[in-house]
C-alpha cells in the first residue's frame, strides 16, 4: 500500500474528566447503558507521542511498543492490542505500519486516578494525526472530533467525553441536541458563568490498586437488581441539570451531584458479587464536607469515581476558603497527605 507519508511523528495531549452523572453499565462495544455528563478537567491530562514508520512486510499482527514515562511497559500490551483490534475497522492502516508509542501523565502516577480516560482519549487523538498525514485530504471538521471521541470510547467508555469540550455529554439523552451513544458531544446549552473554572481538588485517600475493575463493575450491571431504574434516574438527572447549568442553582447542583457519587456506590454494594470501594477515610470526608457546608454554608460538595478518591468540587470564588478547610481538615485523611488541585 503507498501512502502519502511513511514515516513520522505525531503528539496529543487530552485530559481527565469527572463524572456528575455517573456512566455505570454498558452494552456491546462499549455503548453506555445510561447518558453521563462530565466536567472536563484542565491540570490533570496524558501527553502521548507515536513515532510512526511502515513495515517493508506487514503481518496479521499490530506490530507496536510502548513506553510509559521513558520505561518501555510490555505489561500495558495486551489493553493497547484489545484497544487496536476494537478500532481496527476504522483505521485499516494499521496494520501497515510499526508504532513506537510514549506515554506520560502529569499527575503521579499509581495516585489512584483513574489515567485511562486520559491515555486513550490522547492515543486516540495522535492516532488521528496519522491518519491525516496518510491520507492529507482529511479536514478537522465535526466527523473529525466524532471519530477521536469514538475511537477513545473503544479503549475505554469515559476516554470519549476526554476529547473536546469543558462540559461533555455521552449517551443518547432525548433534550440533549446531538447526543448519542457512540461519542461525546460538547454540551449545547447555556452554561452560567459560575461553572467557568468550577474547582475539583482530588484528595488521594487510597492510592492502592482498586480491588475491582470499572469493567468488572459495568457486567455487574447485566443482572443488577436496579440497574433499570438506575438508568432512568440517570436520565432524569440530566434532564435536571440542564436548567441548573443555566441558572446557576449551586443547592440543587449539589444534591444531583452527590446523589449520582452515592449511587454509583450504591450500585457496588447492591451486585452479585457486592464490593465496597469506598475506605473508611472516604466516608469520614464527605460527613467533614457536610458539616462545613453546613456550618459555612459554603457551596462546596463531593463526587467519587469507580475508587476511594474523593473530588471536592466548588466555585472558583469560594477556592480560597475550601482550601483553607482542606488543609486544616481534610489532609490527614488522604495517603501521604496528597492532593491534586484542578478545575475544568
Ligand atoms: O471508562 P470506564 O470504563 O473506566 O468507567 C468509568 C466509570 C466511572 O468513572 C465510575 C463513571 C464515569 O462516568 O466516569
Amino acid at each position: 500500500m503507498k501512502y502519502q507519508t511513511q514515516k513520522g511523528t505525531v503528539s496529543a495531549k487530552a485530559p481527565s474528566n469527572i463524572a456528575l452523572v455517573k456512566y455505570w453499565g454498558k452494552r456491546k462495544n462499549q455503548l453506555p447503558a445510561n447518558p453521563s455528563i462530565s466536567l472536563t478537567l484542565n491540570n490533570s491530562y496524558t501527553e502521548t507521542t507515536i513515532h510512526f514508520e511502515q513495515l517493508t512486510t506487514p503481518t496479521d499482527d499490530f506490530q507496536f511498543e510502548f513506553f510509559f514515562e521513558d520505561k518501555p511497559k510490555p505489561t500495558f500490551h495486551p489493553k493497547i492490542t484489545t484497544f487496536l483490534k476494537r478500532i481496527y475497522e476504522y483505521m485499516p492502516f494499521l496494520k501497515d505500519f510499526h508504532l513506537e508509542i510514549h506515554s506520560r501523565n502529569s499527575f503521579p502516577h499509581s495516585s489512584g486516578i483513574a489515567s485511562s480516560a486520559s491515555s486513550m482519549a490522547a492515543l486516540s487523538l495522535c492516532l488521528m494525526q496519522m491518519e491525516k498525514l496518510l491520507y492529507p485530504h482529511l479536514a478537522e471538521d465535526e466527523t473529525y472530533w466524532q471519530k477521536a471521541s469514538v475511537l477513545a470510547r473503544l479503549g475505554s467508555g469515559s476516554a470519549c467525553r476526554s476529547i473536546q469540550g469543558k462540559i461533555v455529554v455521552w449517551g443518547k439523552h432525548t433534550e440533549i441536541q446531538g447526543s448519542s451513544d457512540k461519542y461525546g458531544v460538547v454540551y449545547p446549552y447555556k452554561i452560567h458563568e459560575i461553572f467557568n473554572n468550577f474547582q475539583d481538588t482530588i484528595l488521594l485517600i487510597d492510592k492502592g490498586q482498586k480491588q475491582v475493575s470499572s469493567s468488572l463493575g459495568h457486567d455487574l450491571m447485566h443482572d443488577h437488581p436496579f440497574a433499570e431504574r438506575r438508568f432512568e434516574q440517570a436520565h432524569e438527572n440530566i434532564s435536571k441539570l440542564i436548567p441548573i447549568f443555566e441558572n446557576g442553582d449551586l443547592d440543587k447542583f449539589i444534591e444531583i451531584t452527590e446523589s449520582e457519587a452515592l449511587t454509583l456506590h450504591a450500585m457496588m454494594m447492591t451486585s452479585t458479587p457486592y464490593f465496597i470501594l469506598m475506605k473508611p477515610n472516604t466516608l469520614e470526608v464527605i460527613q467533614r464536607i457536610w458539616r462545613f457546608r453546613e456550618e459555612t454554608k459554603t457551596p462546596v460538595c463531593f463526587t467519587l469515581d469507580a475508587g476511594a478518591n474523593v473530588h471536592v468540587l466548588y466555585p472558583n470564588y469560594c477556592k480560597n476558603e475550601v482550601i483553607q478547610f482542606i488543609q486544616k481538615e481534610l489532609v490527614v485523611y488522604c495517603e501521604n497527605k496528597q492532593y491534586i488541585c484542578d478545575h475544568n
